[in-house]
């Protein structure tokens, strides 16, 4: 039964479906809440009245209490009324949902658990001891408690308190988003609609896809009229409806396909389940892919960041990015002394003692033609002067990541092109070191043990870096990662040296367990553990890109330079929902001004693709449109672009946003300056980014649920008029218009362009 109210909830929580009729009991007010840990905290007899009140549609950090690691406590008092009941079209079960809670929760109701991490707690257990040593992603998995209608522990018609005993080992805490309440269970929760275990398939000029329907409940039939329409998003039109009864027994599944024309905009699709005695229903809607993106040409074309940099003495690897027909030959004028282009990958790699700026001229050649291009290959004290851009195992793997999915997605970068277009880094995240409770988790002489997922890093970095990539790692500064992992605390410098051993040129450094270890909250205290690492990172033999990953506290936008940070997170954790990528993208509004190369605000990464922050994957729950107002922003941003996606289960439409020239051109423009919100204008906002060649990249998004045809005013904007235009995700001309142009921009979609 939790697995049902999982999934059926989630639509709800997600914003994209609906359910009509039937009362349910709003649970989205401010509850009593306490740090600590008691047991005598669940009881309906504890008095809470000294405690703070505090609302759960956000995370505790945002509600004053940052930063906090560790228990607390939230209660509600709230009456059931037996009419819940009685005016239920299906009078067997209670549901109390919590939406979703950061990380752990204990959930009591009258002194009673009924919960745990999302899973019901039967009568008979009193305790748990499991509690928190499940993944860290529950931050984002719904909390769903459901208990029979005649359940002791269910006081009805009259007060009962509702206790959540919730544990955050580090990062962002508490009871958070999602929407609370309580209501009877529906006929209709045990239909799981699932259309999205597998992504629309690109067929010639057709799109198909498979729908599944599973009747979840072990008792009831269901009965209904299933139907799936669609609409032509910008213009409403009705491109196809399809009704037919079905009927499916308990534990029975069904799969419906589909089939429409591709077209150059989104169709939206609604999926709707009407059950027919109590006329129940469900609805879900998702929108068809389109490709904008041109397929590359035979002829090369040399694509990515025109600058480079290294220390002196340091190793330098630059893979040349170049699309066009195989064999491929390569060629490069005016490298600086101690540099070597390898002809046939590309590669140029060696160590130069001297300080200077360097102009190399760079030539791909193959039988259909050549392509040339400046490349500034600067060396000094400054590296990472473009945003870094790669993978990392986090939002696809989470901690279940290994050795092969390492290499698997390694492999892919070269295998499907990505590199042609200038990805470089292959980032492990969390879960590569010893787990806090295994042993040993150092050797005698303190250097830190990989687990049994990563037999040999030090090979796993030469295969990479034998690709023409670069190597990423993470760790903590406190004694355990975000993930119950061991982390760097009082080993930075034997840590640092293991990292260059082992071939390291980028270091993710998570806050995590560092709350327990700060004295303070001031700002000392936040920078302290990052000028640690930076000075064990600067006694290093290689060059190691910081990336400062705590989650934006005390504004690290204005220090993240001085304790030697080349990128640094200005939000919590992202996830793949609009809400999360709205609120997260659109607020990058006070950092503007300390983005420069060198140096990157880093909203987090790319949730496009198969995601899942765990062993289990899933097509990400975006739209398209969404996927390229997510691309376009992050490359407006200057944004560090980190796929997070399986990278073998890349299917055409996402291998497609990745691999826009025009756009990552952007992201990657030398003056490295980030985009400005320059219009917010009710649901649509204009964002515009100066490059280096004096013109602007700017991007017109639709925040809102419908198509709006915008006129902008390219003065309003701080944009140059009667220039030719240029739609990048499309990359043609859309002539030079006079000082407006009109737009048809779709909901939670882009347009993203360029003027000279
Ligand atoms: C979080 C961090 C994530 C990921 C995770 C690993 O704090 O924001 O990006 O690194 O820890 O446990």
């Amino acid at each position: 039964m939790r697995k049902l109210f999982y999934s059926v909830l989630m639509l709800v929580a997600w914003g994209c479906g609906s359910n009509h009729i039937l009362p349910e009991l709003s649970l989205q007010t401010e509850w009593k809440f306490n740090t600590g840990d008691d047991p005598a905290w669940a009881s309906p007899d504890f008095n809470d009245s000294a405690w703070k009140s505090l609302p759960v549609d956000r995370i505790w950090e945002s509600a004053g209490f940052d930063p906090y690691d560790g228990y607390a406590w939230y209660r509600l008092r709230v009456v059931i009324p037996g009419s819940l009941r009685d005016k239920a079209s299906l009078s067997d079960s209670l549901l109390i949902y919590l939406g979703k809670i950061n990380n752990f929760d204990h959930t009591y109701l009258n002194g009673q658990l009924i919960g745990i991490n999302g899973t019901n707690a039967p009568p008979e257990q009193a305790s748990d001891t499991t509690f928190i040593h499940a993944p860290t992603n529950y931050w984002d998995k719904p909390r769903p408690y459901t208990l029979a209608v005649n359940d002791p522990r269910i006081r009805w018609d009259e007060e009962n308190l509702i206790a959540v005993r919730v544990f955050d080992q580090g990062g962002q805490g508490g009871m958070h988003s999602g929407g609370q309440f309580i209501r009877m269970t529906r006929l209709t929760d045990y239909l799981k609609l699932d259309n999205n275990h597998s992504p629309y398939r690109f067929e010639g000029k057709e799109l198909s896809k498979t729908v599944t329907l599973m009747n979840r409940s072990t008792a009831y039939t269901l009965d209904g009229e299933f139907e799936i329409s669609a609409i032509d998003k910008l213009t409403g039109k009705q491109l196809f409806q399809r009704e037919e009864m079905v009927t499916l027994k308990p534990g029975e599944l069904r799969d419906f396909d589909f089939r429409l024309a591709q077209l150059d905009q989104s169709a939206i699709i609604t999926y709707s389940y009407e059950v027919s005695s109590t006329s129940d229903e469900i609805a879900i809607t998702d929108e068809t892919p389109y490709i904008t993106t041109p397929l590359p040409a035979d002829e090369p074309r040399i694509n990515g960041a025109r600058v480079t940099a290294a220390r002196p003495g340091k190793p330098f690897l630059f893979t040349v990015p170049a699309t066009g027909l195989r064999p491929m030959v390569f060629e490069a004028a005016g490298l600086p002394e101690g540099l070597h282009l390898d002809p046939n990958t590309g590669i140029i790699s060696g160590t130069v003692a001297q300080s200077g700026d360097y102009t190399v001229a760079l030539k791909a050649s193959n039988a259909r033609g050549s392509s040339i291009a400046e490349l500034k290959i600067v060396i000094g004290n400054r590296i990472c002067l473009t945003p870094p851009m790669g993978w990392n195992s986090w939002n696809c793997w989470g901690l279940a990541v290994d050795e092969q999915k390492v290499i698997a997605s390694a492999r892919t970068y070269r295998d499907k092109g990505l590199m042609n277009h200038g990805w470089t880094y292959v980032n492990i995240d969390d879960g590569w070191e010893i787990h806090q409770d295994s042993m040993p988790k150092r050797d005698k002489q303190g250097n830190i043990h990989t687990n049994y997922k990563f037999p040999d890093m030090k090979r796993l970095g030469d295969s990479i870096h034998a690709l023409g990539l670069k190597f990423g790692i993470y760790s903590s500064p406190g004694p355990l990662t975000c993930g119950g992992y061991t982390a760097s605390y009082q080993h930075e410098e034997q840590d640092a040296r293991s990292f260059a051993a082992w071939g390291v040129d980028y270091l993710k450094y998570d806050w995590c367990s560092y709350g327990n270890i700060a004295k303070d909250t001031s700002l000392a205290e936040h920078k302290k553990p990052y000028f640690v690492m930076r000075d064990a990172l600067a006694k290093a033999d290689r060059d190691i890109v910081y990336s400062l990953c705590q989650y934006g506290m005390a504004k690290v936008w204005q220090w993240g330079d001085e304790v030697g940070g080349n990128l640094w997170r200005t939000t919590g954790d992202i996830t793949d929902t609009w809400e999360s990528l709205k609120t997260i993208g659109f607020s990058q509004v006070e950092n503007q001004p300390y983005a420069k190369p060198g140096n990157w605000n880093d909203p987090d990464m790319l949730i496009v693709g198969w995601v899942g922050w765990g062993p289990s994957l899933h097509p990400t729950r975006l739209t398209p449109d969404e996927q390229y107002t997510h691309i376009s922003l992050w490359s407006l941003l200057a944004a560090p672009l980190l796929i997070g996606c399986d990278l073998e289960r890349l299917d055409e439409f996402t291998l497609n946003l990745l691999t826009n020239d025009e756009v990552i051109a952007v992201n990657q423009d030398p003056l490295g300056v980030q985009a400005k919100q320059v219009i917010v204008d009710g649901d649509i906002q204009v964002w515009v980014k100066l490059l280096e060649d004096g013109g602007h990249a700017f991007g017109v998004f639709n925040l809102g649920d419908k198509t709006v045809d915008y006129t902008l005013e390219f003065q309003k904007a701080g944009i140059g008029q009667g220039r030719e235009l240029r739609d990048l995700w499309r990359q043609k001309s859309l002539g030079t218009p006079g000082s407006s142009i009109t737009l048809a921009i779709p909901s939670h979609g882009v347009m993203m362009m360029k003027i000279k």
